[in-house]
């Protein structure tokens, strides 16, 4: 059975990243068949929009898509929809992806760009699961108003709704567990059930989930010590689960970690087990078609692809084992680059991952 993978490349570095990624795929073998289709400002220049109906239509069919990125200063002064940006939320939407997974990694030679000390971090292989569709971010009512009573009557107030449904924690749960299933069967729930009401239920629905997976050691924390456990002892941690706000928030700080930004792979997911998978950075237009931009982001989130899409975890840790294999060779991109590494271009980083594939 073949595989139909969307590539969208998008603007800036994107088509650049990600045509390594694709060169990666394509070296695998694997019965893949993969479309491209222009998103984001390429889209807008194209069809005038920058998520034409056949792109969407395109992303919906398939069994993934493997997204580069959007956007350029030079789409600033357009109306808001017609922005690239719009093309990851309005992918989001119709897709209905609602959890986010963000790998933190530092590999060990890399191990000087951690905002923290080696020996604290080298090594660090964690992942963070966000929720993505709930929370304070889209819960309802809010707004400003004035104040209706108590101290600032007549003054103004913003008010946001943190707000979670019982099938929404739900379902991320289950990929919480699956996801520590695939790693190493250890699952952290972060929630601030000690004041939120949200986050009580949060916990009650996990612990309830939970028993589908006794073969998973599952613990709970709150969100202030989490993120004080990430900067004090990220390797305790494999998976952790969390919801928008705290995923957010801690998946930032987990990517400062390691402190490598073209180093970033992450990927969305929705019920059906279809994906969108993206390096973490922007499109970075300061570096666009020079060969300078770090494809490996793009190349560790083709990875996730296979992995967590199309089941085929073998050959996802093959392109990972070969990723390490070119950076123990000291083949660098500029951004990851110290004295005494070799300085290469983002294709000679595609050449040296298909040389380390065979
Ligand atoms: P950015 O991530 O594109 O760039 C930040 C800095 O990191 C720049 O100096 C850039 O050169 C560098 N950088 C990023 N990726 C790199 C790579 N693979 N290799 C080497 N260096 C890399 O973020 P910025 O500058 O804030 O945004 C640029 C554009 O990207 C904006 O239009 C923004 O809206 C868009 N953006 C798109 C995202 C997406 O498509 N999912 C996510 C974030 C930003
Ligand atoms: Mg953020």
């Amino acid at each position: 059975m073949s595989h139909r993978i969307a590539v969208l490349p998008g603007d800036g570095i994107g088509p650049e990243i990600v045509a390594q990624a694709v060169r990666v795929l394509q070296a695998l073998d694997l019965p893949l068949q993969l479309e491209e289709a222009p998103v984001g400002g390429a889209a807008y220049e194209a069809a005038g929009h920058p998520l034409p109906p056949a792109t969407l239509e395109l992303a919906k069919g398939a069994d993934a898509v493997l997204f580069g990125a959007v956007g350029d200063w030079k789409y600033d002064s357009l109306p808001r929809e017609l922005r690239p940006e719009q093309a990851i939320l309005g992918l989001r939407k119709s897709l209905g992806l609602f959890a986010n997974l963000r790998p933190a990694v530092l590999y060990p030679e890399l191990a000087h760009a951690s905002t923290l000390k080696p020996e604290v971090v080298s090594g660090l292989d964690i992942l963070i699961l966000r929720e993505l569709t709930g929370d304070i971010y889209f819960g309802t009512p809010r707004g400003v108003r004035e104040a209706p009573d108590g101290a600032f009557t007549g003054l103004r107030e913003g008010f946001d709704t943190m707000r979670y449904a019982e099938p929404e924690i739900r379902r991320i749960a289950h990929i919480g567990f699956q996801s520590a299933r695939k790693r190493n069967k250890r699952l952290c729930s972060v929630d601030k059930a000690n004041v939120l009401e949200t986050s009580q239920l949060w916990r009650d629905i996990v612990i309830d989930v939970a028993r589908e997976y006794p073969d998973v050691e599952l613990s709970h924390m709150y969100v202030d010590n989490a993120a004080m456990q990430l900067v004090r002892a990220p390797r305790e941690f494999d998976v952790i689960v969390t919801g928008n706000l705290f995923g957010d928030i801690l998946s930032d700080e987990a990517a400062m970690l390691t402190g490598s930004i073209g180093m970033l792979p992450s990927a969305s997911l929705n019920e059906q087990g279809q994906g969108l998978y993206e390096p973490s950075h922007g499109s970075a237009p300061d570096i666009a078609n020079q060969d300078k931009a770090n494809p490996l982001a793009t190349i560790l989130s083709a990875a996730m692809l296979l992995r967590y899409s199309l089941n085929l975890s073998a050959q996802a840790d093959r392109i990972e084992q070969a990723v390490r294999t070119v950076l123990a060779q000291g083949l660098r991109t500029a951004d990851i680059y110290q004295p005494g590494d070799t300085l290469v271009g983002t294709r000679a980083i595609g050449d040296a991952v298909i040389q380390a594939l065979k």
